[in-house]
């Protein structure tokens, strides 16, 4: 292919297919030193079609390589979202004795009748060609119109796998091979696509979490066959374009990695990249919990980028410290960028509106402000660029955030060529947006209004292409 990956509007530090559509993130999974990202993929078109699982490789969460797709639809349906492990002892029998591979789980859906079912795939070559398991599926449709997205994971307590899948409610299994799946519990009144389970150490405790969508997450215990809320549901993301979140299964340093799927379905297949692609990840997020200040004994999903981005990408910081911000002039007058980081601490002292403007000029800007009055952190891209595309597309959202007693603010804020993304206190507080400016775009400004606020600390710091040039 001819792509170049320096089209207007391409993510310089996120993943999209060179050509043609992607949504959902899908096996994502790490072997022999790669990471894979798999997803949803038509590759004859720009907008949703018969899905395969297209494929990605990384060593690093930042640089992506894209390989052959991995699963192509065949007589039993197209390839839903799923996921993938390591069968590491060859539970499944599938690989030669003495060694493991692959397993992938995915979902047929029967483009004639919409009935769906639970399959599997195995890979004895690091993931590049997959065979279907003959058996398929290992689990039959259950009668439920909706009932897919399998994410399985290894319970060690117990020795066995675990499969959940979505549709009106959640769905637990459980297996000792991954091709014969036992029913084990039915989470009802959760109406969710692509859920994801997984442990999370916080002090002696494992806590789980559940995540439904990408978009909302429940933190709870699970005891090998039911999941146990023990706080109420919450939201992961404040913006728009957050969904289909899926962890990495087998990071080699125990952590949580994840991302989710940068769009949302209410435009995706109108967002004004095609041609050539459409459809781009958020960049590879760390996944943690801290305690909630706010509410005892509860927690909040802290998520932050991976601090390869930066360590890989970044260039030269652009340093403020200890400023007031003018009531009038801009102190990043000068800083100019399509592809970048901001970090700052802000104490908002007495001002009514603290904030951003992003990928600003010819008439574009992308805000995201904090008031103090109503106590919450918004992001308006109603005026960032191309927003005519859809009536969905133009919107601003709002997080609820108290004011830190210190009254400083704590933001940290990643812009790309058509996507802004917000991390605010510790990363419990999380905007996911895209933004179509165009390239001349390319200024920023720090503001306050009301009153006076300074700038404690802020960098900007240039981040490279992570596209091979
Ligand atoms: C979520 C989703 C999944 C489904 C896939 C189909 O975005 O609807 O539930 O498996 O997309 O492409």
């Amino acid at each position: 292919t001819k792509t170049v990956y320096d089209e207007p509007h391409r993510g310089q530090f996120h993943f999209s297919p060179a050509e043609n559509w992607m949504n959902d993130p899908n096996g994502l999974v790490y072997y022999d030193g790669e990471w894979h990202l798999f997803y949803q993929y038509h590759p004859d078109g720009e907008v949703w079609g018969p899905m395969h699982w297209g494929h990605a490789v990384s060593t690093d969460l930042v640089h992506w390589r894209e390989l052959p797709i991995a699963l192509a639809p065949d007589d039993k349906g197209h390839i839903f979202s799923g996921s993938a492990v390591v069968d590491a002892n060859n539970t499944s029998g599938f690989f030669a004795p003495g060694t493991g591979g692959l397993v992938a789980a995915f979902t047929y859906h029967d483009p004639v009748t919409g009935r769906e079912s639970q399959a599997i795939a195995y890979s004895s070559d690091r993931g590049r060609t997959w065979t279907k398991y003959e058996g398929n599926p290992v689990i039959p449709n259950n009668g439920a119109k909706d009932f897919r997205d399998p994410k399985v994971f290894w319970y060690e307590p117990q020795q066995k796998w675990v499969m959940i899948v979505a549709g009106g409610q959640v769905e637990f299994y459980s297996s000792k091979n991954l091709r014969e799946w036992t029913h084990e519990s039915t989470l009802d009144g959760v109406f969710t696509e692509c859920p994801d389970l997984f442990p999370i150490r916080v002090g002696d405790r494992t806590r789980w979490v559940l995540s439904h969508g990408g978009t909302h997450y429940t933190v709870g215990d699970f005891d090998g066959h039911r999941f146990t809320p023990s706080q109420p549901t919450r939201q992961v993301d404040f913006g728009r374009d957050f969904y289909a979140a899926q962890s990495w299964d087998g990071a080699p340093d125990g952590r949580r990695y994840w991302l989710g799927w940068m769009s949302n379905w209410a435009y995706a297949e109108q967002v004004p990249t095609a041609p050539p692609w459409r459809g781009q990840m958020t960049e590879a997020r760390t996944v943690n919990l801290i305690p909630d200040p706010a509410r005892p004994g509860e927690f909040s999903l802290a998520q932050q980028p991976v601090p390869q981005l930066t360590e890989q990408l970044g260039g030269e910081p652009a340093t403020i410290t200890d400023t007031p911000i003018p009531p009038k002039g801009n102190l990043l007058a000068g800083q100019r960028g399509t592809s970048y980081e901001i970090r700052a601490v802000v104490d908002v002292g007495n001002a009514q509106e603290v904030g951003f403007d992003v990928r600003t000029g010819s008439g574009a800007r992308t805000r995201i402000s904090y008031s103090t009055a109503r106590q919450e952190l918004s992001l308006d891209r109603r005026e960032s660029g191309d927003v005519d595309f859809s009536p969905e597309f133009p919107a601003v959202t709002a997080a609820p955030l108290p004011l830190p007693a210190d009254r400083l603010l704590d933001l940290r804020i990643l812009v790309d060529r058509s996507s802004v993304e917000v991390f605010a206190e510790d990363g419990t507080v999380v905007f996911t947006d895209q933004v179509f400016p165009r390239p001349h775009s390319d200024g920023m400004a720090v503001f306050a209004t009301g009153g006076r606020a300074v700038v404690k600390s802020l960098t900007v710091t240039p981040l490279r292409s992570a596209w091979p040039r």
